[in-house]
């Protein structure tokens, strides 16, 4: 196994889209940033710069940081943020997971501009279970604001409003030819006749899950969240933000140009979005030139995607997966965990300016919660070096295992459950314990596919359904044989998802809603992992560069 080691210099860069230049936070003046590449087992070690004028931590998206949680990156939870001026290393192995992966930033809103692949190829000297791509593509989906995107969160969190849209959805970065100023950037990956090419789509956009499709193309689906899966055949991905897809692509159309195209699913009734097509070029190299200018002739071939929303074509497309490799689903279990998941409207509270601070519906404010508790970061201290010192104060462990009161979902639900209250409540599990968790959407506000994220590990998703899960009714649909094992699931809008795995890495680790704007309105929780017994349960000790506040 290699040892790698980057620097990641975090700075404020001139990038030019929609024909306007805006001053952006890269790493190492690119965006997106750098593309790593490395064989399962191998040893990650990233320094991290710190030259820009904000707070930064870096988060590696799926990587499962076996006792070394003190490199997983999300702010005030593993570590303080990496003040301007100083640095960190990030120091990690991979441990038995191939696919694709991401890295992004963990702090406010940086990550909308500070993100890239992270690509793990099998141990050297095996191969994919699959037949070898003649060439790889990673394609990471993304959002694009003119204006700064911190401004944009800071903005929403304190007027209690929702956050201003996006301006572009991206491929690589790029909006593509559908959008002003932006056709000599389109990105193009290119292929030849007959040729199969491995694509590792990430969806790195903010706020938005996003359908995905090639025209005249078929995508056959061979792993998902760095695991694989029995392969299948579709002409569409949906993938929720923070989620990856790998899919091979076979080059068997006429040579010509072919869109690659990614739109919004949208799963919110009644919420502002932008409806647009971010675009990416298939060409083969053998397809004759295009002509300046753009003779219409010339044009790529546009494909059809689904309806925004379109969930039908969502939930038979997440039915598809299955693990390929054998599974070690947890058939007991020792803690039966039930989190609700949704938005919510705060009364403006006595002393709040209503007219400046209570922008959200008639006067409230929004807020997101899981069983009605709205997360709230530490300022002063990380939750795992709390948790490692015994400092006391930075969190309680009271987080309630089920909803304090149980309602229709699903249904019109009662205005006085639109209150969560706030906390830094976290859940302590014994090292080992088997765990299940229902993520249950709720109504309230709207219902909404919530893209849930759970940091240290991967589960495996056993079922998920609509309407309000029924232990007794919905345990038949389980599977425990070949479900697909991830790290973020999509939880059906209006419905739930199930999910399990054994709590054998210790340390501390948030669970949330990678719709970056339901972060910021509290959609998360933190699982705290005991050490076991032995040396080899318990978390390294930290490194001696860690942040401190
Ligand atoms: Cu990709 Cu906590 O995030």
């Amino acid at each position: 196994a290699k040892i790698h080691e980057h620097e990641f210099v975090v700075q404020a860069t001139p990038v030019k889209r929609l024909c306007n230049t805006h001053s952006s936070i890269t790493v190492n003046g690119q965006f997106p940033g750098p593309t790593l590449e490395v064989n399962n087992g191998d040893t990650l070690v990233v320094k991290v710069i710190n030259k820009a004028h904000y707070n930064v931590t870096i988060h590696w998206h799926g990587i499962r940081q076996i006792r070394t949680g003190w490199a997983d990156g999300p702010e005030f939870i593993t570590q303080c943020p990496i003040r301007p001026g100083e640095s960190y290393t990030y120091r990690f192995t991979i441990q038995g997971q191939e696919g694709t992966l991401w890295w992004h930033a963990h702090s406010s809103w940086l990550r909308a501009t500070v993100y890239g692949a992270l690509i793990i190829r099998p141990k050297e000297g095996e191969t994919y279970p699959f037949t070898k791509p003649k060439r790889e593509t990673p394609l990471l989906l993304g959002e694009w604001w003119d204006a700064n995107p911190i401004d944009v969160i800071k903005q929403a969190t304190q007027t209690g409003a929702a956050p201003n849209i996006s301006d572009a959805y991206t491929i690589n970065g790029q909006p593509g030819d559908l959008y002003k100023c932006s056709s000599q950037e389109t990105t193009i990956v290119p292929i030849d006749s007959g040729e199969t090419n491995l694509l590792r789509v990430i969806n790195a956009a903010l706020n938005q899950p996003l359908f995905f499709t090639v025209a005249n193309h078929k995508l056959i689906v061979v792993g998902a969240d760095a695991s694989y899966v029995k392969p299948f055949t579709t002409n569409t991905l949906m993938l929720g933000p923070g989620q990856t897809t790998d899919v091979l692509i076979v080059a068997d159309q006429p040579p010509s140009r072919y869109y690659i195209a990614a739109r919004a699913y949208q799963s919110a009734q009644n919420a502002p979005f932008d409806n647009t097509t971010t675009t990416s070029i298939l060409e083969y190299k053998s397809a004759p030139c295009p002509k300046k200018g753009g003779a219409s002739s010339n044009k790529p071939i546009m494909p059809s995607l689904p309806s925004y929303n379109d969930t039908n074509t969502v939930t038979s497309f997440s039915k598809s997966f299955r693990s390929l490799r054998k599974v070690e689903v947890p058939l007991e279990i020792d803690e039966d965990l039930f989190f609700t998941i949704g938005l919510g409207l705060n009364n403006c509270p006595k002393n709040f300016d209503a007219k400046k601070q209570c922008q959200g519906p008639n006067g409230t404010r929004f807020t997101s919660s899981m069983n009605n508790v709205s997360f709230v970061l530490p300022s002063n201290f990380s939750i795992l070096q709390a948790h490692k010192l015994g400092v006391q104060g930075v969190f309680t462990d009271d987080f309630p295992a089920k909803p304090p009161v149980k309602f229709d979902y699903t249904g019109n639900v009662s205005r006085s459950l639109w209150q969560p209250i706030q906390g830094t409540k976290v859940t302590k599990l014994r090292f080992g314990s088997r765990v299940q968790i229902v993520l249950q959407d709720t109504s309230i506000v709207t219902p909404e596919n919530h893209p849930i994220h759970l940091h240290g590990y991967d589960f495996y998703i056993v079922a998920e359904g609509f309407g309000n899960f029924d232990s007794k009714k919905d345990a038949s649909k389980f599977n425990l044989v070949d479900p697909p094992m991830r790290n973020t699931v999509a939880v059906p809008a209006n419905g739930w998802a199930v999910i399990r795995f054994v709590a054998d890495n210790p340390g501390v680790w948030i669970l949330h809603c990678h719709l970056d704007v339901h972060i910021a309105w509290g959609l998360a929780t933190v699982l705290l992992v005991e050490d076991g017994e032995g040396l080899l349960e318990s978390i390294e000790a930290p490194p001696e560069d860690l942040p401190l506040c």
